[in-house]
C-alpha cells in the first residue's frame, strides 16, 4: 500500500526571512490562504520571536486559516517557546517547531556550546514546548554535518523528551542524493523510538540538490518533507514545493506515495507569490514557468500534434494551467470573470469582486482581449496592491533620445490623509526622475538596485508588468507594477516600495512605543 507523505510548507518562513521575499501581514494572510486551498499539510506562518511582524503574522494566520496545521519556528529557549505558544494559540492545530544547531562548526563557531550543551537545551526545549503542546517538532540544525553517532543521540533524546517528528535539514545544501537516503535509512535503523514519530526533510537549493536531496530522503524513509512556493528561502532557497509534488505525483509508479496536494492550484499559488513579492518566476522553471507547457521547435509541435505523449510527461491542466482559453472582453460579466478565476485556480471572495471588476472593465475598455495572464494580473493586483498609504492620482513623462529636452516626470500623488501633492523630477532618464519626484512628495531617499519589465500577454494593447527592487532609506523592498503602459508599470512597482517602506516604518514606531 502507498505511504502518505506530509507537505510542510516555509514560504511564509524560511522563504519570507530571505531577501527580497518580505510580505506584509495582508499579503502573507493571502498566501496562507492559498495554500490551505493548495491542501498542504502544515504551513509555517513565522518565528514570531523574531519580530513583533512576525508574531503578529502567525496570530492572524493561526486565528483565520482553518485545515492545515499552522506551525511555527521557535529556539530551545524558553523565552522564544513562549512567545511562540502565544501567538499559535489561537490555531485550531497547531505544531512548536524547535530548533538548534548540532553540527560541530556551527557549535564552535555560532553557539560556543559543547555537544553537551546543546543535547541539554534541545531536550529542555522540546520538554517545555511538549508541555505546552502534543504536536512538537524538533529540528537539529546543520544535522547533515552533524557526527552521524551524536545526531543518533540527540535525536533519541529529543523523542524521549516529547517530540513527535523530528527533522534532519541540509541547512546548507551541502548533501547528495545518494548521502541522503543513506542518512535517512541508518537513522531509521540505529534511533531507537524514531519509527513512532514523524521524520522529515527540509534540503536547501545551494548546489540545485534541494528537490533531488528531498525525493532522496522520502526514498530512504522520510515522512514530511519541508518545503516553498518556488523554492523560495534562504540564500538559493528552499526544495520547491511545486517540483517535489509534480515528481512524487507524475513518478507514482517509482515512488508509490501519496500527498494531500491539490495540484492543480499550483499554478496560481505560484503566480500569486511571484506578484506579491514582486520576483518573476523564470520562464523555464520546472512545473510553474512559462515555458515549462510550451513546445516551440517544428519536430517538438509535430510530435504534440501526433500524440501529447510525445513530449510532455505532464497534462497542464494537473498543474492548473488551461489548455484552450476562454477569450474575456469588455462584454464579459462578472460570472465570466469569476468562473474563469476559479478554473484558473483563484476562489475570489465576495468582498473582492467588485474591485477586481472595476479594474477588469476598466481594462476591457482600452484592450480588446482580455488573456488570462491580464486577469491573473488584476486579481494578483487587487490581492497585493491598494494597501496604501499613496496612490497614483496622475503621471507624465518626458524621455529624451538625442534631443535637447531633460527627461522629466510630474506626478499627483493622493494619501489616505484625504491630501494631494504634485511635483516634478528631472534626471537621466524617465525612472530616475520619477525617482526624484517621489522623493519629493513622499520625503524619502530612494536608490533603485534592479528593475525588470516585461509584457505579460499578447498584442499591441498587451499588459506590461514591471519588477523592482529599491531601498528606501538604506532599507530594502521590492514592488511590482503593472499597466497598458509599462511607464506607469514602473510607477506603481516603485509606490509599492514606498508604501512597503511606510507601513513598515509605522510598525516600528508602534512597536517601539509598546
Ligand atoms: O535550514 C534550516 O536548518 C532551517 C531550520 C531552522 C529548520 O531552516
Ligand atoms: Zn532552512
Amino acid at each position: 500500500m502507498s505511504r502518505n507523505i506530509l507537505i510542510f510548507d516555509t514560504t511564509l518562513r524560511d522563504g519570507e526571512q530571505s531577501p527580497g521575499f518580505s510580505m506584509s501581514l495582508g499579503q502573507k494572510l493571502r498566501i496562507a490562504r492559498t495554500l490551505s486551498d493548495l491542501k498542504v499539510d502544515i504551513i509555517e506562518a513565522g518565528f514570531p520571536a523574531a519580530s513583533p511582524g512576525d508574531f503578529d503574522a502567525v496570530h492572524a494566520v493561526s486565528s483565520e486559516i482553518d485545515g492545515p496545521i499552522i506551525a511555527a519556528l521557535c529556539r530551545t529557549i524558553p523565552r522564544d517557546i513562549e512567545r511562540t505558544v502565544a501567538a499559535l494559540e489561537p490555531a485550531s492545530r497547531s505544531r512548536i517547531h524547535t530548533f538548534i544547531a548540532t553540527s560541530p562548526i556551527h557549535r564552535r563557531e555560532k553557539l560556543h556550546m559543547s555537544r553537551d550543551d546543546v543535547l541539554k537545551s534541545a531536550v529542555n526545549g522540546v520538554r517545555m514546548a511538549a508541555e505546552a503542546s502534543d504536536d512538537v517538532e524538533f529540528s537539529a540544525e546543520d544535522g547533515i554535518r552533524t557526527e552521524r553517532q551524536f545526531l543518533a543521540e540527540i535525536l533519541q533524546a529529543v523523542i524521549e523528551a516529547g517530540a513527535t517528528t523530528v527533522n534532519i535539514p541540509d541547512t546548507v545544501g551541502y548533501s547528495t542524493p545518494s548521502e541522503m537516503y543513506d542518512l535517512f535509512r541508518w537513522l531509521i535503523k540505529t534511533v531507537p523510538g524514531i519509527d513512532q514519530v514523524g521524520i522529515s526533510t527540509h534540503c536547501h537549493d545551494d548546489l540545485g540538490l534541494a528537490v533531488a536531496n528531498s525525493l532522496a530522503a522520502v526514498e530512504g524513509g522520510a515522512t514530511q518533507i519541508e518545503c516553498a512556493l518556488n523554492g523560495i528561502g534562504e540564500r538559493a532557497g528552499n526544495c520547491a514545493l511545486e517540483e517535489v509534488v509534480m515528481a512524487l505525483r507524475t513518478r507514482a509508479d517509482h515512488y508509490d506515495i501519496e500527498i494531500n496536494v491539490d495540484t492543480r492550484r499550483l499554478m496560481a499559488a505560484s503566480h500569486l507569490l511571484a506578484a506579491v513579492t514582486g520576483n518573476f518566476v523564470p520562464r523555464n522553471k520546472a512545473i510553474v514557468g512559462e515555458n515549462a507547457f510550451a513546445h516551440e521547435a517544428g519536430i517538438h509541435q509535430h510530435g504534440m500534434l501526433a500524440s501529447r505523449d510525445t513530449y510532455e510527461i505532464m497534462q497542464p491542466q494537473d498543474v492548473g494551467l488551461k489548455a484552450s482559453q476562454l477569450i474575456l472582453g469588455k462584454h464579459s460579466g462578472r460570472h465570466a470573470v469569476v468562473d474563469r478565476a476559479r478554473e484558473m485556480g483563484y476562489q475570489l471572495e465576495e468582498g473582492e469582486i467588485e474591485a477586481i471588476m472595476v479594474r477588469f472593465k476598466e481594462l476591457a475598455d482600452v484592450k480588446k482581449r482580455v488573456f488570462d495572464s491580464d486577469l491573473e494580473a488584476i486579481i494578483t493586483g487587487s490581492q497585493t496592491g491598494g494597501m496604501g498609504p499613496w496612490s497614483l492620482n496622475w503621471l507624465s513623462v518626458v524621455s529624451r533620445v538625442n534631443g535637447e529636452t531633460e527627461p522629466t516626470a510630474s506626478l499627483t500623488l493622493a494619501h489616505e490623509d484625504g491630501t494631494t501633492s504634485t511635483h516634478t523630477g528631472d534626471g537621466d532618464g524617465p525612472v530616475d526622475a520619477m525617482v526624484e519626484a517621489l522623493e519629493q512628495v513622499t520625503e524619502t531617499k530612494i536608490k533603485v538596485l534592479s528593475l525588470a519589465m516585461r509584457s505579460i500577454s499578447l498584442g499591441e494593447d498587451a499588459q506590461g508588468e514591471a519588477s523592482m527592487r529599491a531601498t528606501v532609506d538604506g532599507v530594502e523592498f521590492s514592488g511590482h507594477g503593472l499597466s497598458t503602459d509599462i511607464v506607469a508599470a514602473c510607477a506603481e512597482a516603485l509606490l509599492e516600495i514606498i508604501n512597503r517602506a511606510t507601513r513598515s516604518a509605522a510598525q516600528l514606531k508602534q512597536s517601539d512605543a509598546a
